[in-house]
């Protein structure tokens, strides 16, 4: 077989993970040859590749990014963009295709896939963990210990200058880097898309701890959190090609608000891509690894509309409709293991 295999969307730690194990499987265990598209849909949309070999993918498995580069093209916002697509496929003669990305990636692999008969399958891969079909995604173990970490280092400046130290991670949608790096790292304050908050209630969060005799706050916040309608102004940014608006800012403008409102002196971090740079964890290097490992079984296979999905501890492979019907949240119960904490 001729595989072609693309990263799309935002870069990941594990991506790499991921391309080795389906390089060396694909290639030592079955004879395959694989190639490798650049920059996510660009790729096969301009017929961009280079044949990929366990020499080229050698030493790889530590490092962050993506040796194939990855971009946010949409194929279905160019006009012929899936046949085209599908030209480029059969003019390679590839037997199917192999696309590791997020909810947009795994979308356009989706309807490549459902509408345009292509044999597509997908990975599953964020570090916002908010793919429906998967209970983890690989990246965001390593997203998560870099915000912990800085959440960490921010407590030596909150209680040395007695101040609120607000903290932008990412997460579009979900807010699980904001739990989680809240959680272990101790935030005070942790906001999330999930719950629109009312800045009021923060800013008595705050005022209740520091009467309580604590001369400091930490308050974790995603990128995505909003505040409930009518409370606080915020404002748009631009949008990208899947029509998500450019974000970061949140932590600024709560800055402002809560130093205003407590006459706490108060500052913002934006950790942003920090959080997707640099070399995975050993947690997302092993589950890159088995995702790819499942990817390359599954398009010897000829499994296409499908995608491995990590299930408790098995790796299971589901619809690619699935993965994309709807994204993983955090739900209340979830949410209320930080409440004892906040405060
Ligand atoms: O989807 C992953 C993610 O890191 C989101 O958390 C974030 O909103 C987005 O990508 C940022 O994308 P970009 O790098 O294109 O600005």
């Amino acid at each position: 077989m001729r595989l072609g295999v693309l990263t799309g969307g935002g870069d990941c730690p594990g991506l790499n993970a991921v391309i080795r194990a389906i390089v060396r499987k694909g290639i030592d265990h079955y004879g395959h040859a694989i190639v490798g598209f650049r920059d996510g849909w660009r790729g096969p949309l301009l017929n961009q590749h280079e044949e990929l070999t366990i020499e080229s993918t050698r030493g790889i498995l530590p490092r962050g990014g993506t040796i194939l580069g990855t971009s946010r093209t949409n194929p279905f916002k160019r006009e012929g963009g899936p046949e085209q697509i599908g030209e480029n496929m059969e003019s390679l003669h590839l037997d199917g295709l192999i696309a590791i990305g997020g909810e947009d990636t795994l979308g356009a692999a989706n309807r490549l896939h459902a509408e345009h008969g292509l044999s597509v399958l997908g990975v599953p891969k964020t570090i916002d963990n908010d793919i429906g079909a998967t209970d983890v995604t690989f990246g965001f173990d390593t997203a998560l210990q870099v915000a912990t970490e800085a959440i960490d280092r921010l407590h030596t400046t909150a209680e040395s200058h007695h101040r609120v130290m607000v903290v932008e991670v990412m997460g579009r949608h979900a807010g699980w880097i904001a739990l989680y790096s809240g959680v272990a790292g101790g935030g005070d304050v942790i906001l999330i898309p999930e719950q629109p908050f009312d800045i009021e209630h923060v800013c008595r969060l705050i005022g209740r701890r520091h009467s309580r005799g604590r001369v400091f706050s930490i308050v974790v916040v995603a990128e995505g959190a909003t505040p409930k309608e009518g409370t606080m102004e915020i404002t748009d940014g631009d949008t990208d090609e899947f029509g998500h608006v450019r974000l970061g800012g949140i932590g600024h403008r709560l800055e402002r608000e809560i130093e205003d409102r407590t006459g706490f002196e108060t500052r913002a971090t934006v950790l942003g891509h920090i959080q997707r740079g640099g070399t995975p964890t050993a947690y997302d290097r092993v589950l890159a690894t088995r995702f790819g490992i499942a990817a390359i079984d599954a398009a010897h296979d000829g499994r296409w509309g499908t995608m491995p999905a990590l299930r408790g501890t098995r790796i299971e492979l589901v619809p690619l409709a699935e993965a994309v019907a709807e994204l993983r949240t955090v739900s209340p119960e979830e949410y209320a293991v930080a409440e004892p904490f906040l405060g």
